[in-house]
């Protein structure tokens, strides 16, 4: 089976597409490089011993698009390229929804136009917005009290392919909604290397523990939670990878919506324990305000996805905290 993995060269994307080689597919990788890099492909290459064909296309750019599929015969289709950064989604939500929409528009126009039915999505659990219960489930409604134009391309890209899929019984559509991805490969040579400033927690951890920044800013100790700083479902990328391979292999006609995440919910104060407990040295750490817009607690009910899919996690936040170390000693050159 070939599969184009669009956004391959990113954290996610990169860390799928070793899976994906490792399981036997053929794979190739459009990426724009906007925040990623090229010598993804060479680590791909040293972990699987083989180097994806690469193609540097803009999915905005929809003549480049059509020249990928043209040489191509995908089977299936992995949609991870988008812009992801919350806060800047706020300031420039046009260039959100021409980025993340507009693409996927193209996407969806070239896989009908080519005769390629069937893809995963890259969503996000922020299309629940804020619910009654801090558990979510795939039946809850979504689209209400989205805080974030970033939120709202999910919420209309997830609308998009529903409707794709129920205009053309061809199409075999599979929703991915991740909780929080972190860690990296174990082997210590793929990781999350953004361009430019991060967004999440983990990279700001990252950035602590190598010295670029001397201490870790919690947002609010003051939330209803056990110690004051917000819980949430972090998910092992590795574990998150695996869940696009369960996802290809049970796709069928239609549109299927599964959350990935582990079920448990893990507070600000516990990641920064673990990530000092088996690097050996307090993280250096201070409380400062709520930043907006953060929910005090959320977390999947992995429950379909075990089912369905027949996915579930398998690693836990020690293993996350030591591949994230084991990361930054190897591939970028820490001292921690
Ligand atoms: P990432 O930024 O590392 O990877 C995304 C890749 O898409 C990058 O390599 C980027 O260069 C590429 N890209 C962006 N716009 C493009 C365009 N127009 N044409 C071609 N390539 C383009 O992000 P990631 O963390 O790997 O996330 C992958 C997907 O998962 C994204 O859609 C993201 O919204 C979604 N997601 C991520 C998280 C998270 O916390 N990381 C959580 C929920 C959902
Ligand atoms: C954020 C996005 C969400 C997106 C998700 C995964 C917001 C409001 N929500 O969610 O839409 O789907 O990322 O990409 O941005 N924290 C700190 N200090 C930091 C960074 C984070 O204390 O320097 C805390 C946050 O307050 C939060 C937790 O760490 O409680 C996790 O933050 P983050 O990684 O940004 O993810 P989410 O808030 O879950």
């Amino acid at each position: 089976m070939k599969i184009l993995v669009t956004g391959g060269t990113g954290y996610i994307g990169s860390h799928t597409v070793v899976e994906l080689i490792e399981a036997g597919y053929e794979v190739e990788i459009l990426d724009n490089l906007y925040n990623s890099q090229k010598s993804v492909l060479d680590t791909i290459e040293e972990l699987t011993g083989v180097k994806p064909k690469f193609h540097e296309v803009d999915l905005r750019d929809a003549e480049a698009l059509a020249g990928v599929f043209q040489d191509s015969n995908f089977d299936a289709v992995i949609h991870f390229a988008g812009l992801k950064a919350v806060g800047e989604s706020v300031e420039k939500p046009l260039e959100y929804y021409e980025n993340n929409v507009g693409s996927t528009i193209n996407l969806l126009e070239c896989m009908q136009e080519f005769g390629v039915h069937k893809i995963v999505f890259s969503s996000s659990a922020t299309v629940y917005g804020e619910q009654d219960t801090p558990q979510y489930v795939e039946t809850m409604t979504t689209g209400v009290t989205i805080s974030s134009p970033y939120g709202w391309t999910k919420y209309f890209i997830e609308r998009m392919l529903m409707d794709v899929a129920k205009s053309d019984p061809d199409f075999e559509v599979t929703i991915l909604r991740y909780f929080n991805p972190v860690g990296a490969h174990p082997s210590g040579l793929l990781g999350e290397n953004p361009n430019g400033k991060p967004n999440n927690l983990m990279p700001f951890v990252m950035k602590v523990a190598t010295g670029e920044i001397p201490e870790l800013s919690i947002f609010g100790n003051d939330y209803p939670t056990p110690d004051g700083t917000c819980l949430r479902d972090y998910i092992h990328v590795v574990d998150l990878a695996k869940g696009h391979l369960a996802a290809l292999n049970h796709l069928q006609k239609g549109t299927q919506v599964y959350n990935l995440g582990s079920g448990k919910a893990t507070s600000v104060l516990e990641i920064v324990k673990a990530f000092s407990e088996v690097s050996g040295r307090l993280l250096p750490h201070k409380i400062v305000a709520r930043r907006a817009g953060d929910l005090p607690e959320f977390f999947a009910d992995p429950s379909k996805a075990e089912r369905d899919l027949d996915w579930k996690t398998e690693l836990g936040i020690a293993d996350a905290m030591r591949d994230t170390i084991n990361y930054l000693q190897k591939s970028r050159g820490m001292e921690i």
